[in-house]
């Protein structure tokens, strides 16, 4: 299944996501990474990765519809028949949720409805929460609202810093994501479908 990443910043999920595609365990293959950050990290991955970019400035067209227009393009040309967010740091307007309907999906790190929107992981260690995690949803035009798909906990043990705490969170999404990935499109979706 031809699939395209959407990051904004380190990517490091698109970093695992890739090398499981790589080792065989993500029956994928990744089309194209969409950045909305010219100088983001994720980019400098990719082309390690040999994996096609489409970098672009959002203030360089009219509206959202203009530059969604454009990535839609894009996806259809590589192909894409999913897409995942991988700290895509932009709400998905109409445009691609009309063109790739049930098939955007996001990883947050927090257990929504929990923490929904930015710094999830600040927020959760600023409530003193004892358990937080990570959730895998599809996308609608909320933030972060979706249908959940898959969901991991992470105690928060005393003593654990903001620090530690956003590591054993990534260490986390490491490894749900591609799982959840391979489950979607191996069409195990019948918990997938609530
Ligand atoms: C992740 O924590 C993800 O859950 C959130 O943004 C972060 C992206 O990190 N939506 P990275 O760019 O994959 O390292």
């Amino acid at each position: 299944t031809k699939i395209a990443l959407f990051a904004s910043g380190s990517g490091s999920n698109v970093q695992a996501i890739a090398e499981a595609v790589q080792a065989g365990s993500v029956p994928a293959e990744i089309v194209l990474i969409v950045c909305d950050k010219p100088e983001a990290f994720v980019l400098e991955r990719a082309d390690k990765l040999g994996i096609p970019t489409f970098a672009f400035l959002p203030r360089e067209y009219e509206s959202k519809e203009a530059f969604e227009t454009d990535i839609v393009s894009r996806l259809r040309a590589a192909g894409a028949e999913y897409v995942f967010l991988a700290g895509y740091m932009r709400l998905i307007g109409p445009t691609l949720l009309e063109a790739y309907r049930n098939r955007i999906v996001n990883i947050h790190p927090s257990l929504l409805p929990a923490f929904p929107g930015k710094d999830a992981i600040g927020q959760a260690f600023d409530a003193g929460v004892k358990i937080s995690g990570v959730t895998v949803h599809f996308v609608d035009e909320g933030m972060d609202t979706g249908p959940i798909i898959d969901q991991e906990c992470v105690r928060v043990d005393s003593g654990m810093t903001r620090d530690d705490l956003q590591k054993a969170i990534q260490r986390i999404e490491h490894s749900l994501y591609p799982n959840v990935i391979t489950n979607l499109l191996n069409g195990n979706r019948e918990d997938y479908n609530r």
